[in-house]
């Protein structure tokens, strides 16, 4: 079935279902909605966390001199610019997303930092990656590919752009190990959350609706380590963040 959203109508959690370009359209929508506040809402709902989550996912890169980097579904650069810090400003990092507004504050950062001769944003869809074969040492992915409308095509690209020895390195939202933490999480997440959206922020974009449901349906720690495989990664490993609330998958090309 092909679901469209009308002209003003919010994502909200039934985008989280969609797929292919429908669900590309919505979640389009919802970030160019939230481009503005994202920064500020991410700090607020993670408690501050998405930070720290950053600065781990980032450790697991080696940090080469002269190595080729690109971070899909960039946003707001927050992790295009730690990439580059952590390769100490030797690397040449290329920061891309779909979304225009995203990406414009992203610009924004990354020229307030004068970083433009190391970072340089892009649109580009992870569907469809504009680079040659083999053109990167490392892909990060932060929070992204949740988001996007079909996710095995963009682990293709991934595992195409990459060198041999290559490493996609992915923080995503995960599914919390202990039984107690989960059922806590799913109340923060499916009650208190959706109650802030509403009561509290008068939210119309959706996103705390959004935000939850494609957590729950994005495949956990060791279903997304196959969805890599299947992609072509010999070799995947992953580690939990903050009792698995977020998980760092490091796959090998
Ligand atoms: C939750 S934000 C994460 C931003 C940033 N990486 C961070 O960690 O704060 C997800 C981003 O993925 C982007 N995105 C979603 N689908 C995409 C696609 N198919 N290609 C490129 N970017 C995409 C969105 O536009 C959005 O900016």
């Amino acid at each position: 079935m092909v679901q469209t959203l009308e002209k003003n109508q919010v994502p909200g959690k039934a985008a989280s279902t969609w797929t292919g370009s429908a669900r590309e359209q919505a979640v389009q929508r919802m970030f160019t909605a939230i481009a503005r506040f994202y920064d500020l809402n991410n700090s607020l709902l993670s408690f501050g966390l998405h930070h720290s989550w950053k600065r781990q996912a980032v450790s697991y890169i080696p940090p080469r001199s002269g190595t080729r980097a690109l971070d899909l579904g960039a946003g707001t650069c927050d992790l295009a610019i730690l990439l580059d810090a952590h390769l100490r400003h030797e690397g040449q990092v290329f920061a891309a997303d779909l979304n225009e507004a995203m990406l414009r504050v992203g610009q924004q950062k990354v020229r307030g930092q004068n970083l433009t001769n190391q970072i340089s944003c892009l649109q580009m869809n992870a569907e469809h990656l504009t680079f040659p074969d083999q053109t990167f040492e490392t892909v990060t992915a932060g929070f992204c590919v949740r988001n996007v409308g079909n996710l095995s095509k963009a682990l293709g690209e991934i595992y195409r752009v990459l060198k041999p020895g290559g490493r996609f390195v992915c923080l995503e939202f995960s599914r919390p190990v202990s039984p107690v933490f989960r059922t806590l999480y799913d109340w923060y997440s499916f009650k208190l959350l959706p109650w802030i959206g509403t009561v509290v922020a008068r939210d119309g974009t959706g996103v705390y609706e959004y935000l939850p449901a494609s957590i729950r349906n994005f495949p956990d720690q060791d279903r997304y380590c196959v969805l890599l495989k299947e992609a072509g990664f010999p070799s995947v490993e992953y580690h939990n963040v903050t009792g698995g609330i977020v998980a760092i998958h490091v796959a090998v090309k």
